[in-house]
Order: C-alpha cells, then sequence, then structure tokens
C-alpha cells in the first residue's frame, strides 16, 4: 500500500493549492480526483477567463451560517497574495467591473499555474481516479481507490458542491463529513437562474433576451447588477447575487429602472405631450421591448393626457417597485455553486481541521462558506486550501 503524508481529494482550485502548498513544506501529497483533467471548474469559469479573485473580497461577502468563520483563512491568505501568484507567472489580467479580476487570455493559465505549483512541490496527482472506501487507523487514514489503496497521515477534502453534476459534482464531501460524525448544513443551490410560474413566463416570453440594470433586493439583501430576462425566467448577475438569499415562496423585488424617478418623469412627459402613448414615455428609459410589455399590462388609455397621478404612479412602480414569488431555481444544473455544507462549528478557522477528527480537512466549496458572484469564490477556494497546506 502506498503511504503519503498527505492525500487530497479533488483536484480543483482548493485542493491544488492546498497540495502545493503542503508539497512546498516538504510533505509528500497525492491529489487524487475521478475527472479525467484537473481543475474542469476553472477552467469554464468566468466566460473561459477565470475571475480569480475580487479586488474587495471580504468577510462581508460570504454567506454561512457561522459568518466570522472565513475572517481567519481570507486575512492570512490575500487577493494580494493570489494577485502576487498569477502576476509572477506573468498571466495578464484586468478588473472587469465591481473588482473583479480576469485572465486577458484564458482561464487555462490559472489550472496550469496550479499544476506548475504542484510540479515544483512535487505533489503528484491521479486523475481517473475514484474512493471506494476511507477508514480511520491508527496513524492516519486508509483509502481503498479504484485502482489500489493508500494511506496518509493527513485527508483533506476538496470535493467542491453539487453545482453542474454533469461535470462529475457529486455529494462526496458531504457524505464523507457524515461518516465521520460532523454536521452538515443543508446545501442548496445559488448562484442560480430564478425560473417562474408558467402564467407569468408566458406573459415575460418576449422580452427572452432583454437585459436593464436593475437592483434586485430579498429582504434587506440587495444588489445592483444587470438583469437578463431568459425564456425559462429571470437570469443575470443581479439575479444570480440575490438566488442565494432567497427561499422558496419568498417575495423579489425588482427595479428596473434604479435611480430613476420614473413618476416624476412620466408626470413630465405628460405635460409636455400629452398625445403621446405611455409605450413611447417609456420607451424613452426603458428597452423598447420592456416599455411596450409595460403599456400592454397596463391596458390604459391610448394618450398620456388621461393617465391620473394614480395610474402614473402604478406604472412607475410596476417597473421600479416590482414584487414576484419566483417559481424555484434552476437547480444544480445550472447553479454556480452549492450554498450549506460542512458546518463551520466542526473546523478549526485557522487551519480547516475537523476538531474532532485529528488529520481530517475539508477546504473550498464543499464548507459551508459560500462567495457572492464574482471571484469570492475562487479567494475561498485559495485561502481555505492555503491555511490547510500550511497545516497537514
Ligand atoms: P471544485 O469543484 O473546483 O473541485 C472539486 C474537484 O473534486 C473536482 O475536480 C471534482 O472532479 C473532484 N471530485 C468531486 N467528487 C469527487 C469524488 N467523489 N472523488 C474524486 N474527486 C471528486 N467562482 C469564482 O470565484 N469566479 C468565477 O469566475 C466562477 N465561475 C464559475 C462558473 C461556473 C459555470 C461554475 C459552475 C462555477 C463558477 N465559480 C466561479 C465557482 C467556482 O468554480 C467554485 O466555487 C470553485 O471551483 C470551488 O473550488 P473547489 O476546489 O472547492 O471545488
Amino acid at each position: 500500500m502506498d503511504r503519503y503524508d498527505v492525500v487530497v481529494l479533488g483536484a480543483g482550485a482548493a485542493g491544488m493549492m492546498c497540495a502545493a502548498e503542503a508539497g512546498k513544506r516538504g510533505r509528500s501529497v497525492l491529489v487524487i480526483d475521478h475527472a479525467a483533467k484537473p481543475g474542469e471548474k476553472i477552467r469554464i469559469s468566468g466566460g473561459g477567463r477565470c475571475n480569480f479573485t475580487n479586488l474587495h473580497a471580504a468577510p462581508a461577502n460570504y454567506i454561512s451560517q457561522n459568518p466570522s468563520f472565513c475572517i481567519s483563512a481570507l486575512r492570512r491568505y490575500t487577493q494580494a497574495d493570489f494577485i502576487a501568484l498569477v502576476e509572477r507567472y506573468r498571466i495578464a489580467y484586468h478588473e472587469k467591473t465591481l473588482g473583479q479580476l480576469f485572465c486577458d487570455g484564458s482561464s487555462k493559465q490559472i489550472v496550469d499555474l496550479l499544476l506548475a505549483e504542484m510540479r515544483q512541490a512535487q505533489a503528484e496527482l491521479r486523475l481517473s481516479t475514484s474512493v471506494r472506501s476511507v477508514e480511520r487507523t491508527s496513524e492516519g487514514f486508509a483509502l481503498q481507490l479504484s485502482q489500489g489503496a493508500v494511506q496518509c497521515r493527513s485527508l483533506v477534502v476538496a470535493t467542491g458542491g453539487k453545482s453542474i453534476p454533469k461535470m462529475g459534482a457529486t455529494g462526496f464531501g458531504y457524505d464523507l463529513a457524515e461518516q465521520f460524525g460532523l454536521k452538515v448544513v443543508e446545501t442548496r443551490p445559488a448562484l442560480v437562474p430564478l425560473t417562474l410560474e408558467p402564467t407569468m413566463l408566458a406573459r415575460l416570453a418576449p422580452l427572452a433576451g432583454v437585459a436593464v440594470d436593475a437592483v434586485a433586493a430579498c429582504g434587506r439583501t440587495r444588489f445592483s447588477e444587470a438583469l437578463l430576462f431568459t425564456h425559462r425566467g429571470l437570469s443575470g448577475p443581479a439575479i444570480l447575487q440575490i438566488s442565494s438569499y432567497w427561499r422558496e415562496g419568498g417575495e423579489i423585488e425588482l427595479s428596473l429602472l434604479p435611480g430613476v424617478d420614473l413618476f416624476e418623469e412620466l408626470r413630465a412627459a405628460r405635460a409636455q405631450n400629452g398625445r403621446q402613448a405611455l409605450q413611447t414615455a417609456l420607451a424613452a428609459f426603458l428597452p423598447k421591448r420592456l416599455a411596450q410589455l409595460v403599456a400592454e399590462t397596463e391596458k390604459g388609455p391610448a394618450h398620456l393626457a388621461d393617465y391620473s397621478d394614480k395610474r402614473l404612479r402604478a406604472v412607475a412602480d410596476a417597473v421600479n417597485r416590482w414584487r414576484f414569488k419566483p417559481a424555484g431555481s434552476e437547480g444544480y444544473r445550472t447553479a454556480e455553486v452549492t450554498l450549506g455544507g460542512v458546518d463551520t462549528r466542526e473546523l478549526d478557522s485557522r487551519t480547516m481541521e475537523a476538531k474532532a477528527v485529528p488529520g481530517l480537512y475539508f477546504i473550498g466549496e464543499v464548507v459551508d462558506v459560500t462567495g457572492w458572484l464574482g471571484g469570492y469564490n475562487f479567494q475561498w477556494a485559495w485561502s481555505s486550501g492555503w491555511c490547510a497546506g500550511q497545516a497537514v
């Protein structure tokens, strides 16, 4: 049976970072992944350009039952640390918006960076290998693999979340946590498009493909970003962000023309040219198809002059205070991340080691720490992976 100091399950963002760091400290490291290639989620991320971190990453950008858990790791390995690594590899990058850093070239450069770091640290990588069983031994852990068996002193679980099952995502990490008696916070798809009930979907069908800058709010949380109408419902960054806060049966409020007092604008339009149609007045502010739909839904008089203030107020509210209940979400099939995961109360926030199971570590998305859209999730993978890499 092969023996290693450290076995890392999952050659994704967190696992590869951890393996490289542990290897640099002289540990013998084996990384196991059931996929045929490492870092597949990195490859497809950011539309192929990998939004690898965010200049403004801070604990407030993460959702967890224990919001202070991520503070230590994010402080110990910061976005500046990862940017310095990217610059050391001479990977050109740019800020797209809101502090989001993307490769100028391809996300494959980030995968190659991590593989190079692992090679330098002499960490071994075994792909197309699955784990049949994990057992505790007096010296650590024994793993039965699809090919052979290995033993290790430290076992790092970096198998990610359940999103995009087509790419091999599994609930493996959660099951393993439960096998060792650790609590798992209920998981759900997040950063995911929302769906609409059939009547509303049919009504909004003409808008498929229309995008607007919007504010999406759920309770006290709001995001000001782009929104996209699709043939399944609503998507775009504003919707993905708010989806992480929305729960079944809850309402979302959208402002499709943020920063504009539409009521006052419509009153002014009525005073200036009362013979124009509502749709024409709205089209000065909204995409034509959206203006048309709002006007048709209103079923009001032909001319703006015949609209009362009350009616104009209702139109303005329909645009800027549109409240509705989503039917659901598109689920793990398209979700970028998984909310919930290994309960952080089970883990040491400095090292990611399970308090009750010395030698067992959980890092990255499998942990109940979920970032906003915008490079925050990779930063959590780097930070938590780095921390475990210093401890294993
Ligand atoms: P990750 O999922 O990267 O890796 C887990 C690894 O474990 C995989 O290689 C998998 O094959 C392996 N594995 C799973 N089960 C296994 C098993 N049973 N046995 C062996 N191996 C197993 N984030 C961000 O910050 N910026 C961005 O631009 C994007 N973009 C983006 C686009 C899309 C389409 C998605 C789906 C997601 C993103 N994300 C993102 C989120 C980001 O990809 C995610 O948070 C990180 O990849 C999580 O890193 P981990 O290493 O924890 O898991």
